[in-house]
């Protein structure tokens, strides 16, 4: 039976999209069956994340509401046999769909994977409700700012009465050569903070950008950092990617001070 995952935040725009495109990906990588669920109604985007919006035939409501068989509504990675997106409708809030309706979609194509990651909307209003009764575990995504962090501790406040299996941290967004030279609040200072498990530690390149809708090319430090964070999901374990290792000592100097100037 799969391990359902919900990928949340307080504050929108901190990286739940890009994470569980990026995160599925890693663990299908590592040979797991994953399939990536958007339950942003109305606002969803993980099609377009994917690459994969010019395949999406059917969506979750088509399911939902009978016009389709839900095997018709999953859309396969071009690129990896064992990764399958379940979209979201892109016709405006359907606040009709219910937790249970999800529930039951999940709990039928539970068997045949691994993982369901669970795209979440941001805040905790009906969306996030609803996401999160259909889940086993979360993950928390926060950037290195005052704001995300407070936002990220109502979240996970507000997730403690949902009794999960666990909940854990991604910091997304961190810059190492702030981390250096004391301009960014530190990864184990935000551990501190919210007092949570951190799963993830995820750099901030602009290859997110420029590979949009692609795989992450693998000699890159966020393609690394994804690959910890899926073994930490797939272990339950809490290893780090040290994002400050290209800019310590002597040579570590020069390029923070080249990142600076640019
Ligand atoms: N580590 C990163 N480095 C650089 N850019 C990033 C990183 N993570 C996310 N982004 C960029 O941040 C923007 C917002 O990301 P995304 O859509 O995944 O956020 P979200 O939390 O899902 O937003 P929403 O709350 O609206 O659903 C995107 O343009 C994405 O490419
Ligand atoms: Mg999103």
């Amino acid at each position: 039976m799969a391990k359902k995952i919900v990928i949340t935040s307080g504050k929108g725009g901190v990286g739940k999209t890009t994470v569980t495109a990026n995160l599925g990906r890693a663990l299908s990588n590592l040979g797991e069956r994953v399939l990536l669920l958007d339950v942003d109604f109305g606002l969803n985007n993980l099609d377009v994340v994917m690459g994969l919006d010019g395949n999406v035939l059917y969506d979750i409501s088509d399911v939902i509401e009978g016009r389709c068989r839900i095997k018709q509504a999953l859309v396969q990675d071009g690129a990896k046999r064992n990764l399958f997106l379940l979209s979201s409708n892109n016709c405006g809030i359907n606040n009709n769909i219910s937790g249970q309706n999800i529930k039951l979609i999940l709990e039928n194509l539970s068997p045949n994977f691994d993982y369901i990651l669970i795209d979440c909307p941001a805040g905790i209003d009906i969306g996030f409700h609803r996401a999160v009764a259909c889940a086993d575990e979360a993950l928390v995504v926060v950037t290195p700012s005052l704001s995300s962090i407070r936002d990220a501790d109502k979240i996970i406040t507000a997730l403690n009465s949902y009794c999960l299996d666990s909940v854990g941290l991604i910091i997304n967004r961190v810059r190492g050569d702030l981390i250096m030279s004391g301009d960014m609040i530190k990864v184990d200072d935000i551990k501190k903070m919210l007092n949570a498990d951190i799963r993830g530690a995820l750099p901030e390149e602009d290859v997110m950008f420029l590979t949009f809708g692609q795989s992450l090319p693998k000699s890159t430090d966020s393609f690394k950092a994804y690959k910890i964070l899926a073994e930490n999901v797939k272990n339950g374990k809490n290893k780090i990617f040290d994002n400050t290792y290209k800019y310590s000592g002597f040579f570590g100097s020069i390029r923070r001070g080249i990142k600076k100037s640019v």
